[in-house]
């Protein structure tokens, strides 16, 4: 939210907000640069498929304690260094919406391939304001919602 907000005062072009949700959701977190701040160094790295911290984190500890954790020392700096990863990709992003030079001019967001069919349909319904229609939502569906057995066949009131 950080950064979109900064983009917002900042008057980014929408595709520049949608690039750095997208490389959020896709991203896997958090980087080695920050490193020398922290003691702890090499945090296990994950990639939520979604912009909620809930998930982002929830995935993230499921990896790190199975995984990493030894039991007594609790890596707690993922979070420090997550916004900084996410700043400079911010910053990153905007410098090159300005100099002209990338993204912003050239990114079209588009669903995974995982997800497209579901995006692909849901959306046309919802243009059409058929039953199954939603109206916002770039997620990678399938993390939330199984595919119903009966599916598609549009039932209740005409
Ligand atoms: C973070 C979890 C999450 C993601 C990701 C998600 N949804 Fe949902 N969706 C929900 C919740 C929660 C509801 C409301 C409760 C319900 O109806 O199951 C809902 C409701 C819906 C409904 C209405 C259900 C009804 O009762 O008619 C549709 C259709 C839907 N989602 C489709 C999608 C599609 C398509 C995607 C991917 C583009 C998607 N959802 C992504 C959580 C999610
Ligand atoms: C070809 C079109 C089409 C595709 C592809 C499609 N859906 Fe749907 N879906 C529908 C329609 C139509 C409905 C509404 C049915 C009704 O309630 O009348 C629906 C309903 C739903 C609902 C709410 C109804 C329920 O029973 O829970 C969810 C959630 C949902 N779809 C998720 C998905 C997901 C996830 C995918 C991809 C894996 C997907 N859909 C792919 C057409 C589609």
């Amino acid at each position: 939210m950080g950064p979109l907000f900064f983009m917002n005062c900042l008057g980014a072009p929408a595709q520049l907000k949608l690039e750095f949700y997208k490389w959020y959701c896709d991203f896997p977190f958090p980087t080695t640069e920050w490193d020398h701040l922290y003691t702890i160094k090499d945090t296990i790295q994950t990639v939520a498929g979604s912009p909620l911290c809930h998930i982002s984190r929830a995935i993230w500890e499921g990896v790190y304690i199975r995984e990493q954790y030894d039991g007594v020392t609790y890596d707690s700096t993922r979070c420090s260094k997550l916004p900084r990863d996410c700043v400079k990709k911010t910053v990153e992003l905007l410098n090159a919406a300005w100099t002209g030079t990338g993204f912003a001019t050239t990114y079209v967001w588009a669903p995974d391939a995982n997800y497209k069919k579901c995006f692909d349909c849901h959306t046309d319904l919802y243009a059409k304001k058929l039953p199954g229609g939603i109206h916002s939502g770039k997620f990678d569906c399938v993390g939330c919602h199984d595919m119903p057995g009966s599916h598609g066949r549009i039932k209740g009131p005409k």
